[in-house]
């Protein structure tokens, strides 16, 4: 389940001059209507207030400061505080607020679900520009809006804001559940990957995409207890009922796998033998109309794995600005035709909403004419199903943090389904396995301070023919494995 974070802090040091409140949200968390009328109309009341200043018209003045703080009460900061989107996983949260912690500048902050919003003293040469980059680091996936609301305030105000945090709790609030039937999917990679992890009787592994629980059987049957992760109700319930048997050696967690460390951590689970991640969609997920992933069956654009997130494939085509839907259809699905698609998008829906699989697919089809095998909206579909889910994301905060949960001589194994993925493992697993780093500017290699494990294998492992004849949607498949040293 991903968590909505608020947390609230503040610290005992106090405003002495001049502070500064910055508020920062993540882009997809207001409508791009919103934000242009919010600009377009800020633009205009600030043209006006320097006129008023250049006269020295000081009554005008404050009357405008006072429109302008309306307005972005309105247009902003109200909708931002209901915005639904859990944009702040409790891992993404914990980073930020330990770089905001950390910050000798920081007076006080909170953390809501898609925004931030700070009190800072800037201090020497810092701008707020600076600050911005250390969010901007702590937070890696996130997508950060470019035009933060800077607010300067005197020191009583700023006094006033930080007593309001300091009384603040932390709360972290669940998601609701659904299950449903009928669950099938052909594990991939099944031997190679189990092999690959050496599971065996004493050892504790971690599946972090339990799906219907294919890996984790054979990792329970070598004698493994077992924690398996997934955000997938209908995935829980499936392998919950399929794995009963092995009673207490197999542990179920709702939860997405970019918190793994953190739902482990919390379980008291410290050091485990095996980490697993066979990353993307199950077959029950694709195959099932209801939950809008296929182009090839009617159902609600949906695409949401964890059917509580709070936006759907629907919510990005109906909402978001064209040239973000062309970014996503780009970079998610490396569409060449990526900006004619937005357009035609955006003319649709100012007709009437785009809500099914299918209208969108036929509407694509109508940009895109058929070449090949292959339906025009396949790469599509896969970029917007990565973007609702943020998938590079989660992959990447995975990566980071799953060596941590490793023992030494733990072995993290990942599954890939495209390119975009495996360039991510790819590249992780090559920078902890190199023991030193070389620049050209550097008269000598140095010491690689992120080296902890080693590559298993040198190239990625493959189906064999035996399971692409078997499995065609194997075809793509490819297995890496580091070991922690
Ligand atoms: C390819 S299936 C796994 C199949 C499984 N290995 C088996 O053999 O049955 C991927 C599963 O991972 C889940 N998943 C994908 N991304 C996730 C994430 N970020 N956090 C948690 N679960 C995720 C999906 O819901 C899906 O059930």
């Amino acid at each position: 389940m991903d968590p909505a974070t608020s947390i609230t802090r503040a610290k005992a040091t106090q405003p002495t001059g001049t502070c500064y409140r910055v508020l920062m949200w993540d882009s997809c968390a207001l409508p791009a209507e919103q934000l242009n009328e919010w600009s377009e109309q800020r633009k205009e009341l600030l043209g006006r207030m320097r006129d008023a200043g250049i006269k020295g018209a000081r009554g005008l003045l404050t009357q405008l400061e006072n429109e302008l703080k309306t307005l972005t009460v309105k247009l902003i900061e109200e909708p931002l505080a209901l915005a639904p989107r859990a944009a702040f996983s409790f891992a993404r949260a914990e980073a930020l607020g330990a770089t905001l912690q950390a910050h000798e500048a920081v007076l006080a902050y909170r953390l809501g679900n898609a925004a931030v919003e700070v009190l800072m003293q800037l201090q020497g040469e810092e701008s707020v520009t600076d600050m911005l980059n250390h969010w901007q680091a702590a937070t890696p996936g996130m997508d950060w809006c470019t035009a933060p609301i800077v607010q300067a305030m005197s020191a009583a105000e700023g006094t006033a804001w930080q007593q309001e945090c300091s009384d603040h709790a932390e709360t972290e609030v669940d998601t609701p559940e659904y299950t449903s039937g009928e669950f099938h999917h052909v594990t991939v990679l099944l031997n190679e990957a189990v092999q690959a992890l050496q599971p065996a009787e004493g050892k504790v592994m971690v599946d972090a995409t339990l799906g219907g629980g294919g890996h984790t059987e054979r990792l329970l049957l070598a004698g493994a207890e077992v924690w398996g992760i997934d955000q997938d109700p209908a995935a829980r319930a499936a392998a919950g009922a399929r794995l009963a048997q092995y009673g207490e050696r197999l542990h179920i967690v709702a939860g997405n796998f970019r918190n793994a460390a953190e739902i482990l951590r919390k379980r008291g689970v410290q050091g485990v033998d095996g980490l697993l991640a066979d990353i993307g969609i199950s077959s029950p997920q694709v195959d099932c109309a209801e939950r809008g992933f296929s182009f090839l069956h009617e159902g609600p654009l949906d695409m949401r794995m964890n059917p509580a997130a709070p936006r759907s494939a629907a919510d990005i085509v109906n909402t978001a600005a064209e040239s973000k839907l062309a970014d996503i259809l780009w970079q998610y699905g490396e569409e060449r035709a990526s900006r004619a698609i937005a357009r035609r998008i955006v003319q649709e829906r100012a007709k009437a909403p785009i809500t099914t699989t299918t209208q969108l697919a036929d509407l694509i089809a109508t940009v895109l004419p058929r070449k090949g095998k292959q339906h025009p909206a396949t790469r599509s579909f896969q970029a917007l199903r990565i973007a609702v889910n943020d998938e590079l994301g989660a992959l990447e905060e995975l990566l980071h943090s799953g060596l941590s949960l490793l023992k030494s001589g733990g072995r993290f194994a990942v599954i890939t389904f495209h390119s975009l993925e495996d360039r991510a493992v790819k590249r992780y697993f090559e920078l902890v396995c190199k023991p030193e780093i070389d620049r050209p500017e550097w008269p000598a290699p140095r010491p690689n301070p992120a080296y902890a494990a080693r590559l298993v294998y040198r190239k990625p492992v493959t189906p064999a023919e035996e399971e692409l004849s078997a499995n065609p949607r194997s075809r793509s498949a490819k297995l890496r494995v580091i070991e922690k040293l």
